[in-house]
């Protein structure tokens, strides 16, 4: 298994550019099933093992997919299969969107649970009460979900909690059901108003996509597009605090700065510059940061629990003490132990982090506990006195692409090994 290696104490510098987005990407590509007439070409498609888990999927269905650099092409128009095996789905969270559009594509869909990093209980209950309330019948047998979309009926349901996961899979569902279907309370991600962008090319009728209330009404088929991927937002935050946790001053193209502005508040109140103009975010970081009093993550607009982990590393060395409260998933401070041997002072209570910064965080043999974990450990390393080696990188390679050379262009020392 491979291991990154990273000599820190290097600012930052230098213009990279932001590849698309992980979580668009997946729903995007399940949602291509969908399409009876035609093909989807889907530009702007991050190289990630994701992205590969998916299109092995898509293929097991019977789509055919091509990829070229960037763009991926599916042409879905002939019969489907409507299962996928369990090993399949295990290779990641996003597996599960695939229930809401075999449905739609198929009127039935067998599939298991998904994988994903674990992050806690992460259950699937929203999804299945989602395809319920429009009408299908649910069961389980053997570790399989079994569900019957024959009977499907539009309905107006309220999420009990706005799952960015639900609601792409009552999209999905809905799209092709008769009728005008309203999720209330749903999820408002970017991500969202992606698919429903996506959805809307073919042939959807979906309004409200990044608003609580979304209204679709049914068609009934979807026909081929030609769609590109919005950038990856929390891909950007990444390296905007790689480069202010060194001192560094970057420049990202391909972001949509609206989308990340509560974490670049973040990063003006931990005393760097930020300046955001078209597609463009520019960051110049002080030699040492402020501490952040209190951040909460909470469903957008609010601050990404995906970036929670990457504040935790950055503020480590920050000047004073930092509180972080996680309210999405139960478990997601175990980076927090990986920090602690690089000196960093955490302490947890609860879903509350507790961090005094301290001067400077030293070099060690470390773990990426999960993605955005491992992303964590990159910015500790890339900022620490001496040599990290991080091992399980195979955690980080699910959501960055070219990560080491974006990094190495940036003037940091960093090998794969
Ligand atoms: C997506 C993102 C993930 C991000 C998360 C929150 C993808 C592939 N992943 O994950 O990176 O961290 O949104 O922004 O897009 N929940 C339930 N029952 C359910 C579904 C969710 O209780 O059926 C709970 C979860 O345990 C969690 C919360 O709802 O506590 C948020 O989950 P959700 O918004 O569904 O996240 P994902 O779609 O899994």
């Amino acid at each position: 298994m491979s291991k990154l290696v990273i000599e820190g104490g290097k600012p930052l510098c230098g213009t990279i550019p932001v590849h698309g987005s992980k979580n668009a990407v997946l729903p995007i590509l399940a949602a291509s099933v969908l399409c009876t007439k035609g093909v989807t070409v889907i530009q702007n498609c991050p190289d990630l093992k994701d992205v590969k888990s998916t299109i092995k999927i898509l293929r097991y269905l019977g789509a055919k997919v091509k990829k070229d650099g960037h763009t991926i092409t599916v042409d879905a128009s002939g019969k489907l299969r409507h299962r996928v095996p369990k090993r399949m789905m295990q290779k990641l969270r996003s597996s599960i969107i695939f229930m809401g559009a075999i449905t739609a594509r198929n009127q039935k869909a067998k599939i298991s649970a998904p994988g994903g990093c674990k992050l806690g209980a992460r259950p699937i209950d929203l999804h299945k009460d989602a395809l319920r309330a429009l009408g299908c019948d649910i069961t389980e047998k053997h570790g399989y979900i079994y569900v019957c979309g024959k009977n499907r009926k539009s309905v107006e349901l309220s999420l009990r909690f706005p799952s960015v996961g639900a609601t792409e899979n009552m999209l999905l569902a809905s799209c092709l059901t008769p009728g005008v279907t309203k999720i209330k309370n749903a999820a408002c991600e970017p991500e969202i108003i992606d698919l429903a962008d996506f959805l809307n090319t073919m042939g959807a009728k979906i309004i409200g996509a990044g608003t609580p209330e979304i209204t679709v009404t049914g068609v009934n088929s979807l026909h081929g597009t030609e769609y590109a991927v919005m950038p990856d937002r929390i891909a950007a935050i990444t390296y905007l605090c790689c480069a202010a946790a060194t001192g560094g001053s970057i420049c990202l193209t391909n972001t949509v700065p609206e989308h990340l502005e509560t974490a670049l508040s973040y990063l003006a109140q931990c005393g760097c510059q930020v300046e955001a103009e078209k597609d463009v975010i520019r960051l110049s970081a002080p030699k040492r940061l402020s501490a952040v009093p209190e951040i909460e993550t909470s469903p957008y607009p609010g601050f990404p629990t995906d970036a929670q982990s990457l504040f935790l590393a950055l503020l480590s060395t920050a000047d004073g003490t930092s509180t972080i409260h996680e309210r999405i998933f139960e478990n997601r401070f175990k980076t927090a132990d990986e920090l602690s041997r690089m000196g960093a002072d955490i302490e947890i209570k609860k879903d509350i982090a507790t961090v005094c910064g301290k001067d400077h965080l030293t070099g060690a043999h470390v773990c990426a506990c999960d993605l955005r974990g491992g992303a964590a450990m990159v910015i500790a390393a890339l900022s620490a006195e001496g040599t990290t080696e991080i091992d399980n990188v195979c955690y980080i390679d699910r959501g960055y692409e070219a990560l080491e050379q974006n990094l190495a262009t940036l003037g940091a020392s960093i090998k794969r090994m």
